[in-house]
């Protein structure tokens, strides 16, 4: 059974997606969330980690002098809870070499990447973007983290498409809903890839 460790800074719906499918779903008898970590202490994503029984970690970044200090933190609790594959879901800090380097790693984006990534493509600012270009679809894309925002190789994408009158609102939520079904199947992939 792989074990997964699982990077939030806030509410966790992909979270919760992936927890699911671990215990009922695509994941089942593959995957398990061994820990949940998180730079935000309020983050809901914890508590839902903690109501699947699973250890739910928050990491002061104050505590640190730097990045890479609260990274190596970050580094040691994966390894203390044996990660052998890391998820970013909704995890909104920079991750330095010495974490990236120590993990294969995947994050999940509210767009059709290499469109609408990079530093400052978070959120709401994706999908008002996609909307003021006049795009006739958006979508969701799993891919492998290097040091780079929203840069390393493409694993997974599904397509959105654009409904008259959508707003950055609208959009966002069918966004999100296409997200909790391709993350799972993502980390399945790469299970059957043998990343
Ligand atoms: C998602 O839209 C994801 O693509 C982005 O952050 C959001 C996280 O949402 N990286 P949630 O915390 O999983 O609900």
């Amino acid at each position: 059974m792989l074990k997964l460790g699982v990077l939030i800074s806030g509410g966790g719906s992909n979270l919760q997606a992936i927890l699911d499918a671990c215990v009922f779903g695509a994941l089942k008898g593959k995957a398990e969330v061994a820990v949940v970590i998180s730079n935000n202490k309020n983050a809901y994503g914890l508590e839902r980690a903690r109501k699947h029984g699973v250890p739910a970690v928050f990491i002061d970044r104050k505590k640190f002098a730097g990045p890479a200090g609260f990274c190596e933190e970050i580094k040691n609790e994966l390894s203390k809870y044996g990660a052998g594959l890391v998820c970013l879901a909704g995890y909104l800090l920079k991750l330095e070499p010495n974490l990236v380097g120590a993990f294969k790693i995947m994050n999940i984006h509210p767009a059709l990447l290499p469109k609408y990534g990079g530093k400052g493509m978070y959120g709401h600012f994706v999908h008002e973007a996609v909307i003021k270009a006049g795009d006739k679809e958006s979508g969701a894309t799993v891919h492998w983290v290097d040091e780079h925002y929203d840069h390393g190789g493409i694993i997974l994408q599904k397509n959105v498409p654009l409904a008259a009158g959508d707003t950055p609102e609208t959009l966002a939520e069918r966004v999100l809903e296409a997200e909790h079904e391709l993350y799972p199947r993502a980390i399945l992939k790469v299970i059957n890839d043998k990343f």
